[in-house]
């Protein structure tokens, strides 16, 4: 009788073992996504905009995205002149992208928008000169304006 009670008692505890190192490892585990979840947070400043303001955006960078291959496949092509005029058009500061820059009311976003749109034009000008390494280096300038945004900011 005394053995069975003693067998039980070991039992019993080493059952409590594998359970408190069972719940550990959940510890950890949850521990580890927790990390994970601080890696992968996005901190970049929020905009704060309105759903239908996000579309419009989100539109109007996909145009951006579109005017950027179509340049790249004209220079291939030797095509400055439509080259120019898609940077002009679709990148550079019309009436249009200036009245959607300055409708933000983040000081920064603001000017780093205009900033790229009037590198846009910039590129459009350079594009007219028909040199392909200005060209690239006007493009690459104006990238780079996607660049500093996207890692910056957020909807
Ligand atoms: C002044 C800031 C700014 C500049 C400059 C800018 N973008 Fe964006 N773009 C944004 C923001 C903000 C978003 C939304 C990102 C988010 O919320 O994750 C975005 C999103 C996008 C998207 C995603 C579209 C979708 O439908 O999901 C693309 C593509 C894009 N941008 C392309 C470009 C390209 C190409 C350029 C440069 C030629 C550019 N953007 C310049 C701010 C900018």
């Amino acid at each position: 009788m005394r053995k069975i009670v003693i067998v039980i008692g070991l039992l019993f505890s080493v059952g409590l073992g594998i359970n408190s190192s069972a719940e550990d490892k959940t510890h950890r585990v949850d521990e580890g996504s927790h990390h994970k979840m601080h890696f992968v947070e996005d901190s970049r400043i929020s905009l704060g905009l309105s759903p239908a303001m996000k579309q419009h955006q989100l539109a109007n960078m996909r145009a951006h995205v579109e005017a950027v291959q179509s340049i790249i496949g004209l220079l291939s092509e030797g095509g400055f002149d439509k080259a120019s005029d898609i940077a002009y058009s679709k990148l550079g500061l019309t009436e249009e992208m200036k009245k959607m820059c300055n409708s933000f009311e983040n000081e920064t976003f603001k000017n780093l928008g205009l900033a790229f749109h009037k590198s846009g034009d910039a590129l459009g000008e350079t594009l007219k000169t028909k040199d392909m390494t200005k060209s690239l280096r006007a493009l690459q300038t104006t990238m780079t304006y996607c660049v500093q945004c996207h890692a910056t900011f957020r909807q």
